[in-house]
C-alpha cells in the first residue's frame, strides 16, 4: 500500500503583523522541499480551524509572498474555539467549540498544526495540545512581548515604521514651536515606544514599565524651551500611565478574548502638557500603520529562520515547542512555558540606560 503523504496545517491568529506571509512561505516551502509534506492553511486564524475554512498551500500559492505585508490566510483576534462568543436573546454567551476544531484537524489527516501568533494565541494552542493536536508555534507580534524569545517577528518593521514617523514629525515640529506627541502601540510592554523613541531621538519616552510624573515631563519640555530648543518630541506607549493612575482604555469589547483595547493616552497627555506649560501641542496616533507594510530585511530573514525551524521541529516530532531567537541562534522553547506570559522591558535594560545617558526624560 502506498505510504500516505504527511500533511501539516498552518494558521495565523491574533492581530496581524509584517512578516506573516514570509513565515507561511518558509513553513510550506520547507515542508515540501525538505520533508515531503503537503501543506494546507486555515483561514482567519482559529475561526477557520473551528468552522473548517481552509485552502491548499502548494508551491505556487506561497511563491512571491515573501515581501507582502498582511497574511494571505487572514487572521482574527476575536475567535477562541474554547470560548466562542455567540449572541442569544440580545446577550453574549460563550460556547466551547473546541470539539469542532479537533474534528477539522482530524478530518484533514494532519500530522501537525503550525500556529503563528502571540501570547493569547499560544494560550489557546496549549489547550489544543491537551486535546491531542500536535502543535508547533511561531512567535509573532509587533509588541515584542512574548516570553522565551529575544525577538518576535514584525517588531523590527514596526520599529522602523514608527521611527520614520518620528523623523517626519521632527521636520514639521522644528518649523514651529511645538511639542509633538507620538502615540505608538505595544500593549502592556514598552519595547516599541522605547526602541523607536531612542532610534528617533525622542526627548521624552513614556512606557508602561515606568509610570510617569506629569511634572517631570513638563519640566523637561520647559527646560528645552528655555535652552532655546524650538520643539520637543514625546514618544508615548499606548499602555503608559501616570504614577498612581490607570492606563487609558479606548474600548471594552466583551466579545473578543482580550476585551481591553488601549488608546487615547496621547490626547490625554497633550491636554495636560498644554494646560501646564502653555506649549502648543499636537498628537499623532500611529495606530495600525505600525502593523502594515513590507517586512524589513531583518524580519524577512527572521521569519524565514522561524518558519524553517518550526517545520524541522514538526518533522522531528518535537511538538509543543515554539521557535525562538536566543542571541543569534534560533532555538525551541516549550509553548506551555511562554503561553499567557507577557515580557515587559526590564528596568535594568541597556536601552533604558542608554536613553538616560543621552538625556532622554523617561518621566520618572
Ligand atoms: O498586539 C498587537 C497590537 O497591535 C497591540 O499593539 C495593540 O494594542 C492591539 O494589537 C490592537 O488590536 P486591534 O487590532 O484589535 O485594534
Amino acid at each position: 500500500m502506498a505510504k500516505k503523504t504527511k500533511r501539516i496545517g498552518i494558521l495565523t491568529a491574533g492581530g496581524d503583523c509584517p512578516g506573516l506571509n514570509a513565515v507561511i512561505r518558509a513553513v510550506a516551502k520547507t515542508a515540501m522541499h525538505d520533508h515531503g509534506y503537503e501543506a494546507i492553511g486555515f483561514q482567519d486564524g482559529y475561526y477557520g480551524l473551528t468552522v473548517d475554512k481552509w485552502v491548499r498551500l502548494g508551491r505556487d500559492d506561497v511563491s512571491g509572498i515573501l515581501t507582502r505585508g498582511g497574511t494571505i490566510l487572514g487572521s482574527s483576534n476575536s475567535h477562541d474555539p474554547f470560548r466562542w462568543a455567540c449572541e442569544k436573546g440580545g446577550k453574549i454567551v460563550y460556547r466551547d467549540f473546541s470539539g469542532k476544531a479537533l474534528a477539522a484537524y482530524r478530518r484533514h489527516g494532519l500530522d501537525a498544526l503550525v500556529i503563528v501568533g502571540g501570547d493569547g494565541t499560544m494560550t489557546v494552542a496549549g489547550k489544543l495540545m491537551n486535546l491531542g493536536m500536535n502543535i508547533v508555534g511561531v512567535p509573532k507580534t509587533i509588541d515584542n512581548d512574548l516570553e522565551g524569545t529575544d525577538r518576535t517577528f514584525g517588531f523590527d518593521t514596526a520599529v522602523t515604521t514608527a521611527t520614520e514617523a518620528i523623523d517626519k514629525l521632527h521636520d514639521t515640529a522644528s518649523s514651529h514651536h511645538r511639542a509633538m506627541i507620538v502615540e505608538v502601540m505595544g500593549r502592556y510592554a514598552g519595547w516599541l515606544a522605547l526602541t523607536s523613541g531612542v532610534a528617533g531621538g525622542g526627548d521624552v519616552i513614556l512606557i508602561p514599565e515606568i509610570p510617569y510624573r506629569i511634572e517631570s515631563v513638563c519640566e523637561c519640555l520647559k527646560g528645552r524651551s528655555k535652552r532655546g530648543k524650538r520643539f520637543s518630541i514625546v514618544v508615548v506607549a499606548e499602555g503608559a500611565k501616570a504614577l498612581g493612575g490607570e492606563m487609558v482604555v479606548a474600548k471594552h469589547d466583551a466579545k473578543v478574548p482580550d476585551p481591553v483595547r488601549l488608546g487615547g493616552i496621547g490626547n490625554h497627555l497633550a491636554a495636560e502638557i498644554e494646560k501646564r506649560t502653555r506649549l502648543s501641542t499636537r498628537v499623532t496616533v500611529l495606530g495600525h500603520l505600525q502593523r502594515g507594510g513590507t517586512p524589513t530585511a531583518f524580519d524577512r530573514a527572521l521569519c524565514t529562520r522561524f518558519g524553517c525551524k518550526a517545520m524541522h521541529l514538526v518533522a522531528e516530532g518535537a511538538y509543543g515547542q515554539i521557535a525562538a531567537l536566543r542571541g543569534d541562534e534560533v532555538i525551541s522553547v516549550p509553548i506551555k512555558e511562554i503561553a499567557g506570559r507577557v515580557r515587559t522591558v526590564p528596568l535594568d535594560h541597556g536601552l533604558l540606560a542608554a536613553a538616560r545617558s543621552v538625556g532622554t526624560c523617561l518621566g520618572d
